[in-house]
């Protein structure tokens, strides 16, 4: 049996939201339906707002770095080392490294121009704490992309989601004082935006 099928085997509702084994079932799910997480829209965006070099945290399969020109410098990070391995067999040519975003150390300090994380927020306990810790790893600016709106507790819970924004007003005035924030109109269901300081 494959890796992928193993992990399908283990029921997701044993594990802690968010926690490794969680997330590596839960990439296994997705991946077992060909659902790599693609947005092209968004991606294209984020990816036109990049400055610098480039660590993608929470980069699931590697769909985005996809959308970033092959000379650009890039480091895609996730706590699944499934995610991990399939990101680096779509994209052989794009690095990544299976890491805990917690456990990144003071060697992490503006390692990189733009730190760049998508659909992770929402899973984070603290929200503010964890962009506070983004813009410590970027030296100029942190893209983001968040549900928007709140969706059913019961929802929310079997994705393992912590946090919702009904949109960008709400978004912003909870993070203004971290730095300066855009926003693009992007779709009904994500909020994305740029802080940059
Ligand atoms: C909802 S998915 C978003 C995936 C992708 N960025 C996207 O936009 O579709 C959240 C990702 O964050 C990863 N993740 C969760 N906790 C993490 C942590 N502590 N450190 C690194 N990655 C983490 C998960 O494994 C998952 O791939």
């Amino acid at each position: 049996m494959s890796a992928k099928g193993l992990l399908l085997t283990e029921p997701l509702d044993r594990y802690e939201p968010n926690s490794a084994a969680w997330c590596e079932i839960r990439a296994a799910m997705f991946a077992a339906r060909d659902d790599w997480r693609e947005r092209a829209e968004e991606f294209e965006f984020v990816a036109a707002q990049c400055r610098g070099s480039v660590l993608e945290i929470g980069c699931a399969f590697g769909s985005f770095a996809r959308y970033l020109p092959l000379g650009r410098d890039y480091l895609g990070i996730d706590i699944s080392a499934f995610s991990i391995e399939t990101a680096r067999k779509r994209l052989p040519d794009k690095l990544f490294l299976c890491a805990d975003m917690d456990e990144m150390g003071e060697a992490w300090r503006n390692v990189a121009g733009t730190v760049v994380a998508l659909q992770v927020l929402e899973h984070r306990r603290d929200p503010e704490a964890t962009l506070r810790r983004f813009k410590e790893l970027g030296q100029h600016r942190v893209i983001v992309s968040v549900p928007r709106g709140q969706s059913e507790k019961a929802h929310m819970a079997a994705c393992g989601h912590y946090a919702a924004w009904a949109d960008e007003e709400e978004f912003g005035a909870a993070f203004e004082h971290l730095g300066r924030w855009d926003f693009v109109d992007m779709d009904e269901e994500h909020i994305v935006g740029v802080m940059v300081w």
